[in-house]
């Protein structure tokens, strides 16, 4: 394939070549996963080699100098070249001009605040998101004097009402985690950029292959890229992309804080995107099955995806989630938290992991806010709500197994099983 370098901005893929070969803008979604980032020239591995190196060599300081010059990484914070070849192929995927991957995606969440807000700014995030992102915003932003409120993101007027004049970002998740609420980024963005703000998505749960918040009017857009993106239970990287000028910031934050991601990790996350446009469709469309056999048994209360009809805003996920609603789902048993744990011991083929985003169907109790207890931090996950990571498996294998485990719940006899617990005898933390 002939034409213009794969990253939108045109810069090295990261093998010392400019990349000559993309395909046209227009190609599929799926096409484009298949080829983004890859290297260029007349002659290019067909796989980016895995470069396990902390830095580059030269001959001597002039050559050194000359190659800085042309912005070539030299060191490993500099962005090695599966790092790089990353970066161009999510900035692609995700419409954006550039992108930074770093090792986790707390890790780019936490960068993407440090780059851009200060002290006496005001965040707005998003309500039943991520645990992780309120308590790094409540646990550690407050202490340098950034202050946060919490506000419904399907409902711009709420996220409104949440601004003060000292707002500069708000964070919202496409589809929460694990309140499964689909953020109206559209609505949202008009609200934010009327008061000069900046909107930031978190995308991890839909993808770039369900949905490209940027295209949507958000400035910039984050992942957990070791989930869906990477998809093999198997790697840990996070990826913030968008405009060059708001990257060129994160990343120069993420060379003086230093969370960079290993080569391997890199080259497993971008070999993961390849096949990300068959995953999520087969995923997508199993886990709508399994919502649907969900909520038609007795022993489940309710169920939460995206992809079900929602009174409130019926035409959200219709303009949001065109080709899918993403392979992630919570749900409610009417025996409440025992049965919970009875029905994670009654599956025959899903395990309780505490991830989510991988080959493997997956269940587990939701993050949970820590509760102090004597002396140290307490988590413990277990409630009525479920949440399910649907994998690759055949969803009528799947569906089996969930009507099994939901046909023996007796609400009326609770199991006294406790939850499941790590080695050291703590339940499992979740993410
Ligand atoms: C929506 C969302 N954002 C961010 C994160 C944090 O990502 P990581 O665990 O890679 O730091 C997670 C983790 O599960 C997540 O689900």
């Amino acid at each position: 394939m002939k034409g213009t370098s794969d990253r939108p901005d045109g810069q090295d893929t990261g093998n010392g070549q400019p990349d000559e070969g993309s395909f046209a803008p227009d190609a599929s979604f799926r096409t484009r996963a298949v080829h983004a980032g890859r290297a260029g020239g007349p002659v290019r591995p067909v796989s980016v080699p895995i470069v396990q190196t902390t830095a580059y060599a030269y001959a001597d300081a002039g050559i050194a100098e000359a190659v800085a010059m042309t912005g070539q990484p030299m060191y490993a914070r500099d962005g090695m070249p599966n790092v790089l070849a990353l970066e161009g192929a999510v900035a692609e995927l995700e419409g954006a001009a550039d992108a930074h991957a770093v090792a986790s995606g707390m890790a780019a969440i936490s960068l993407t605040l440090l780059a851009l807000l200060s002290a006496g700014d005001h965040v707005v995030l998003n309500a039943g998101g991520y645990q992780d992102t309120v308590s790094l915003l409540h646990e550690h932003l407050t202490r340098f004097g950034i202050d946060v409120t919490i506000a419904a993101s399907n409902d711009p007027d709420a996220v409104a009402a949440a601004m003060t004049p000292a707002t500069r970002l708000v964070l919202a998740e496409t589809i929460s985690n694990p309140g499964m609420v689909l953020t109206d980024v559209p609505g949202i963005a008009t609200v934010v950029h009327r008061a000069g703000a900046r909107l930031v998505v978190d995308n991890t749960f839909a993808t770039p292959a369900l949905c490209r918040p940027l295209g949507h009017g958000a400035d910039l857009v984050i992942h957990s890229a070791g989930k869906f993106l990477g998809g093999h239970h198997d790697a840990t990287g996070g990826v913030v992309a968008g405009p060059a000028p708001l990257i060129d910031a994160i990343r120069r934050a993420g060379f003086l804080f230093g969370p960079i991601l290993s080569p391997l990790d890199a080259w497993l996350i971008l070999r993961g995107i390849r096949t990300l446009a068959p995953r999520i469709t087969w995923m997508s469309a199993s886990a709508a099955r399994i919502a649907g056999a969900l909520a038609d048994h007795p022993a489940v209360r309710a169920v939460r995806y995206p992809g079900l009809p929602d009174p409130d805003r019926p035409s959200l996920a219709g303009a949001m989630l065109p080709r899918g609603a993403g392979a992630l789902l919570a749900f409610d048993l009417a025996g409440g938290t025992e049965a919970a744990v009875a029905f994670t011991r009654h599956l025959r083929t899903i395990p309780y992991v505490a991830s989510v985003g991988g080959t493997e169907t997956t269940v587990s109790f939701p993050p949970q806010p820590p509760t102090q207890g004597p002396g140290e931090i307490v988590r413990d996950h277990r409630c009525a709500t479920l949440r399910m990571s649907v994998g690759l498996e055949d969803p009528a294998d799947l569906i089996a197994d969930i009507a099994q485990a939901l046909d023996r719940l007796d609400p009326l006899a609770p199991s006294t099983r406790h939850g499941p617990t790590a080695a050291n005898g703590r339940p499992h933390e979740t993410s």
